[in-house]
C-alpha cells in the first residue's frame, strides 16, 4: 500500500515566533504613541496650534518652543518671534501693548516691536533711567534715557567761525570728524555750517523754557528735549545747515541731501528721521547729526533703524 509519511508540523516553536513578532509589534506600536504624545508637534497641537503653525514654530530657538508648549494659544506669538527685530525679554509688553492698542484690529508688528524696544509705550519722562555711560560715544540719550544730572564733558574746544556761527562748541574729536566733512563736503561743491553744538544743562533749560513757555509742553517736548535728555548736552551732536538755510528749508536742500547720504563715512547719523517721529519722539530734524564714530556710524546707516531702536536691539545689555 502505498502511503505518504505525514509530517508532524511542531507547534511550539510557531507559537514562540508569534509571540516574538507580537512583542515586536507591541513594542514599535508603543514606541511610536510614546514618540507621538512626547513630541513637540503633538504638545503644540495641544497647545492650540495648526499644522502650519507648528511647523513655523519648530523653526524657532528651543526657548520659544518651550514656551509656545507650556502656555496656552496665543495668536500674537509667532509673528512677534518673526519679527526681525523681536527682543525675548520684551515679549510681555509686546503683548500688552498690542491689547492696549489694536483691540481687534490688524496688528503692526513690526511698529509693537520697534517701540517696545525704545521705551515708547511708555509716557516719555516716565521711569526713565539713567545711560550707561561706559559706552562712551555710543551712549543712548532720548526721553527714556538721561544723562548723569548736569551732565557736562571735559574736553569740549571752541569751534572756529571758519566752521560754526560764533560761541559754537563741541567735543575734540567731533570737532575732528565735522572740519574733516566738511573739507569732503567742499570738494563736492557743499558747505556745512554748524548752528548750535555742545549746550549745558543750564542752555538746554533755556530753550526747553522757552519753548514751553510760548508752544506749551506738548509743543516744546516734539522740538527740544528736556535738559539732562538733550543729546546737545552730551557734546556728540551738531545742528548743522548750509549758509541761509534755516529749519523750514534745509530738508529740501542739496547740501542735505549729500550730508545725509555721506555723514555716516565721517562718524555721524541724522538722528531724527523724517517718519520716525513716533519712535524718537521728535519731529524730523534734518539739521541734527550724531557722533558715533565711524564704524559704529556706519553699521546704523546701513541698517536703517534710528539710533534708539539699533541701540535697543544691539547694544543695550
Ligand atoms: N532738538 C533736539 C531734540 C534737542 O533739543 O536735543
Ligand atoms: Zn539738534
Amino acid at each position: 500500500m502505498y502511503y505518504t509519511k505525514k509530517r508532524r508540523i511542531k507547534k511550539g516553536p510557531i507559537i514562540v515566533l508569534g509571540i516574538i513578532i507580537l512583542v515586536i509589534i507591541l513594542i514599535t506600536v508603543g514606541i511610536n504613541l510614546y514618540k507621538k504624545y512626547t513630541s513637540d508637534e503633538y504638545k503644540l497641537g495641544k497647545a492650540g496650534y495648526s499644522e502650519n503653525e507648528i511647523n513655523e514654530i519648530l523653526k524657532f530657538d528651543d526657548k520659544y518652543i518651550t514656551y509656545a508648549i507650556d502656555h496656552k494659544y496665543e495668536d500674537d506669538f509667532i509673528p512677534l518671534v518673526q519679527e526681525k527685530y523681536f527682543i525675548w525679554k520684551n515679549y510681555k509688553q509686546y503683548i500688552k501693548f498690542i491689547d492696549e492698542e489694536y483691540g481687534n484690529k490688524k496688528v503692526d508688528y513690526s511698529r509693537v516691536v520697534s517701540l517696545v524696544n525704545v521705551g515708547a509705550n511708555n509716557d516719555p519722562y516716565t521711569n526713565t533711567k539713567e545711560t550707561n555711560m561706559d559706552k562712551g560715544y555710543a551712549i543712548l540719550v532720548n526721553k527714556y534715557t538721561s544723562l548723569p544730572e548736569k551732565y557736562a564733558p571735559n574736553d569740549v574746544v571752541e569751534m572756529s567761525n571758519w566752521y560754526a556761527y560764533p560761541g559754537n562748541r563741541i567735543r575734540q574729536e567731533v570737532y575732528d570728524a565735522f572740519k574733516e566733512m566738511s573739507e569732503a563736503a567742499k570738494e563736492d561743491g557743499y558747505t556745512l555750517i554748524v548752528n548750535s553744538s555742545y549746550r549745558s544743562y543750564d542752555e538746554q533749560k533755556d530753550i526747553y523754557d522757552n519753548y514751553e513757555n510760548n508752544r506749551g509742553k506738548e509743543y516744546a517736548d516734539t522740538y527740544a528735549a528736556r535738559p539732562d535728555f538733550s543729546e546737545h548736552q552730551t557734546g556728540l551732536s551738531l545742528d548743522i545747515f548750509s549758509p541761509g538755510a534755516n529749519m523750514s528749508n534745509f530738508a529740501d536742500t542739496e547740501t542735505f541731501k549729500w550730508l545725509s547720504e555721506n555723514c555716516y563715512k565721517y562718524g555721524f547719523i541724522l538722528r531724527y528721521p523724517e517718519g520716525k517721529e513716533e519712535i524718537t519722539g521728535y519731529n524730523y530734524e534734518a539739521w541734527h547729526y550724531r557722533y558715533l564714530g565711524k564704524e559704529l556710524a556706519k553699521k546704523v546707516y546701513d541698517s536703517g533703524l534710528t539710533y534708539d531702536e539699533y541701540y535697543a536691539y544691539y547694544l543695550d545689555d
